[in-house]
C-alpha cells in the first residue's frame, strides 16, 4: 500500500501506531543530527522526524521543497506542540523513507501568503493549485455543486447533457466557432448557453431539467467574466413566474445552509427594474445598505413623478442648471469630512472609470448649519432644501453629481458602492438576496435604430403586454422619439437574482407559441428567411405541443466567488483564462498545423 493514512488525519489518539504517509515536502528544517520535514497532501500537513540514522541517508539524497516523499514511522506525541493545526500535537518518528520524485525549486512559495505574482501563478497553475487558499476555493465550488445537485435531485430535476457543437444561441455575446472538417466551409458555434436545447427538452416532456454546464462567450473580460464559465442551468414546464422564484430561492437558501451554515429564513426581497435603476442607479443593487440615489432634477423622458427641487434651480449655478440630471446621495455620519477627504473624493469621481467632471458636497452639520462647496451660489435655506430632498439628516454628508443622464446615474451608483465600502456597510459575511423583476422586454440599439432583446429572444412579454406586441409594428419611425414607441414600455416576464450587488442568475418565462416567437424575431429585425435559417428548429418544435415553460441559469463561478468572499471568479476555476482570454499555462489559443488547415480546407488570410 502506498499510504496507510493521509497527512491531515493523525492526532494524539493515534500515538503508537505505525503509519505510512505520502505527500509533498513543504519545509525542511535541520537541527544538528536530526531533521524535521513538514509533509503536505490534500488533507493537511504532518511533521516527520528524521533521526540520526536516516539523517545520513538524507545527506546523501537531500530533500528539497516539493519533493514527493513516502515515509513510514511511528506516531509520537510532540514536545513542542502546534495548536494551530489538527495534527500539531504529534509527529512521525520515521523508520524509513523513499523519495518518489524530485522537484525543481518552485518559482513561488506554495503557501497562503505566496510571493508569486498573478502571471507567474497562472503559468504554473498546477503549482498554484497546491496552495491551501486555492484548494479551499475549489472545495467550496465542489460543495456548492453538490448542494445544488442534491436540492435539484430532491425536487425531481433531471440532469440532461446538451451538445457543445451547435448553432449560434443568442445571449448577447459573440460566438466561439469551430470549423467542421466533414462539412468544409461550415462552422459549429459553441453554446453561449443551452437555452434552446433546454426549451426543446420541455417540448419533449422532461418537465424539470438541470445541468451544471459550460457556456462559451466571446466578450470583453472582467473580474466576474470568463470566456468559458459554468452555469447551473434549469428549466421547468407548467410553471408561472412565482413557481420559479420560490423553487430557486429554495436552491440558493439550501446552498447557503449547506456551504456556509447560514439559515436564510427571511423571504427574498423583490424590486422592479425601474425601482432599482431609480433608487440605486443600476439593475443589480447591493441592498446590504441604503444610501439611495435621489434625482434632484429630471430629464423629460424619465419615468419620474417627483418635481424638480426649486431650490436647486433657483440659484445661478450653471453646472446644475445646464446638466441633464443631478443626483445626490446622503452619506450617513460624514459631515465632518475634511477638505482633504472631500478633495480626494472629487478626484475619485474624476477618474476615467467614473468619468465625472467634478462633485458638489453639502455638509449637514450636527448643529443644524449647512456648509457646501457651492456656498457662493446657494444660501443656507436652499442648501437645506436640497439636503432634505436627498434624505440627509444632521451629521450627514450629501454628495451630488451632475451631467448627462446615463453617465451620472452610473457614476452615482459607483460612488454609492464606494462609500458603502468605505463605511464598512458591505460586510463580507453578510448575504442579501434580491429578485429584480419587470425588466423591459426590449432595449433600443441606436446604431441600427432597432430593438434588441434585453434578456434573450425567447423571453415572453408580460401577459398584459402581449396585445401591444402583436398589434404594433416594431419599426421605429422617429429615432429621437423611440421612447414613445409602444414597444419601449413592454415589460418582460423576466427575473434576475442579485446577491450583494452581483447578478448571480437570470431567467424568464418563455414564449411557447410560434406566432408570438415569430413576432419577437421580427421585432429584432429578422425576416422570415433568417428566422427559418437560425431558429427553424425551435419554431417547428412549437408546433408539436409545446407546453408553457420557464427557467433560470445561475452563474456558478460567480456564486462561488461571492460565497468565498472574492471579487474574482478566476480564483474559483481550476484552470482559468487571463484577461486576454489566454491560458498561459498551456499557451492557448495558438496556431494550428498547416495540415489541419488543409483538412479543414481553410486558408488563413489575416487582416
Ligand atoms: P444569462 O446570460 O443572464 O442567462 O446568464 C446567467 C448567469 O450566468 C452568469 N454569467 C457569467 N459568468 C461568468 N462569466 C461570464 N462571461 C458570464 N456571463 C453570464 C451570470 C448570469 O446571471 N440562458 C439564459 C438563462 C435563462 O434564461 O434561463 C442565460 O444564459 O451570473
Amino acid at each position: 500500500m502506498f499510504r496507510t493514512k493521509t497527512c491531515g488525519e493523525l492526532n494524539i489518539n493515534n500515538v503508537g501506531e505505525t503509519v505510512t504517509l505520502a505527500g509533498w515536502v513543504q519545509t525542511v528544517r535541520k537541527f544538528g543530527a536530526i531533521t524535521f520535514v513538514d509533509l503536505r497532501d490534500r488533507y493537511g500537513i504532518t511533521q516527520l522526524l528524521f533521526g540520526e540514522d536516516l539523517n545520513k541517508d538524507l545527506e546523501a539524497n537531500p530533500l528539497g521543497r516539493e519533493f514527493v516523499l513516502q515515509a513510514t514511522g511511528t506516531v509520537t506525541e510532540r514536545s513542542n506542540k502546534n495548536k494551530n493545526i489538527p495534527t500539531g500535537e504529534i509527529e512521525i518518528i520515521l523508520s524509513s523513507f523513499k523519495i518518489l520524485n524530485k522537484s525543481e525549486v518552485p518559482p513561488f512559495k506554495i503557501e497562503d501568503d505566496t510571493d508569486g505574482g498573478d502571471d507567474l501563478r497562472m503559468k504554473y497553475r498546477f503549482l498554484d493549485l497546491r496552495r491551501n487558499a486555492v484548494k479551499r476555493n475549489l472545495e467550496l465550488r465542489y460543495a456548492v455543486g453538490r448542494s445544488s445537485r442534491n436540492y435539484l435531485h430532491e425536487n425531481n430535476f433531471m440532469d440532461i447533457e446538451t451538445p457543445f457543437l451547435i448553432k449560434s444561441t443568442p445571449e448577447g455575446a459573440r460566438d466561439f466557432v469551430v470549423p467542421s472538417r466533414m462539412n468544409p466551409g461550415q462552422f459549429y458555434a459553441l453554446p453561449q448557453s443551452p437555452q434552446t436545447f433546454k426549451q426543446l427538452l420541455m417540448v419533449s416532456g422532461y418537465d424539470r431539467y438541470y445541468q451544471i454546464v459550460k457556456c462559451f462567450r466571446d466578450e470583453d473580460l472582467r473580474a466576474d467574466r470568463q470566456p468559458e464559465f459554468t452555469q447551473i442551468d434549469c428549466e421547468m414546464c407548467f410553471v408561472e413566474q412565482e413557481d420559479i422564484l420560490s423553487m430557486f430561492e429554495g436552491l440558493v437558501k439550501r446552498i447557503f445552509k449547506d456551504v456556509k451554515g447560514i439559515d436564510y429564513n427571511e423571504s427574498v426581497e423583490r424590486m422592479s427594474w425601474e425601482e432599482a435603476m431609480w433608487q440605486f442607479g443600476n439593475d443589480k443593487p447591493d441592498i446590504r445598505f441604503g444610501m439611495q440615489l435621489c434625482n434632484l432634477k429630471f430629464p423629460a423622458h424619465t419615468f419620474s413623478t417627483k418635481a424638480n427641487i426649486s431650490a436647486l434651480i433657483a440659484a445661478n449655478f450653471a453646472v446644475f442648471n445646464e446638466a441633464e440630471t443631478v443626483i445626490a446621495i446622503a452619506v450617513p455620519g460624514c459631515s465632518e469630512y475634511t477638505r482633504k477627504q472631500t478633495d480626494e473624493l472629487t478626484e475619485w469621481v474624476k477618474r476615467p472609470q467614473i468619468g465625472m467632471k467634478g462633485m458638489v458636497f453639502i455638509k449637514c452639520n450636527a448643529d443644524g448649519t449647512y456648509k457646501s462647496s457651492v456656498d457662493k451660489f446657494y444660501n443656507e435655506q436652499q442648501l437645506k432644501a436640497i439636503a432634505d430632498a436627498a434624505g440627509a439628516k444632521a451629521g450627514d454628508l450629501v454628495l451630488i453629481l451632475a451631467g448627462a443622464e446615463e453617465r451620472t446615474r452610473k457614476a452615482t451608483s459607483e460612488l454609492r458602492l464606494e462609500m458603502g465600502k468605505r463605511m464598512g456597510m458591505r460586510k463580507e459575511n453578510e448575504f442579501k438576496l434580491l429578485w429584480v423583476l419587470d425588466f423591459p422586454l426590449f432595449e433600443y440599439a441606436e446604431e441600427d435604430n432597432r430593438w434588441v432583446a434585453r434578456h434573450h429572444p425567447f423571453t415572453s412579454p408580460k401577459p398584459s403586454d402581449i396585445d401591444t406586441m402583436i398589434s404594433n409594428n416594431p419599426a421605429i419611425e422617429n429615432a429621437a422619439e423611440y421612447l414613445k414607441h409602444p414597444y419601449a414600455n413592454i415589460k418582460a416576464n423576466a427575473y434576475d437574482m442579485v446577491l450583494n450587488g452581483n447578478e448571480i442568475g437570470g431567467g424568464s418565462i418563455r414564449i411557447f407559441q410560434r406566432e408570438l416567437q415569430e413576432k419577437m424575431f421580427e421585432a429584432l429585425g429578422m425576416d422570415a428567411e433568417e428566422q427559418q435559417h437560425k431558429f427553424g428548429f425551435l419554431l417547428g418544435a412549437f408546433e408539436y405541443g409545446a407546453p408553457p415553460h420557464g427557467g433560470i441559469a445561475f452563474g456558478f463561478d460567480r456564486l462561488c466567488s461571492i460565497l468565498g468572499g472574492s471579487e474574482s471568479i478566476r480564483d474559483f476555476i481550476a484552470f482559468p483564462k487571463n484577461n486576454s482570454g489566454r491560458d498561459v499555462m498551456i499557451d492557448a489559443p495558438s496556431t494550428i498545423d498547416a495540415k489541419q488547415f488543409d483538412e479543414l480546407q481553410i486558408k488563413l488570410d489575416l487582416k
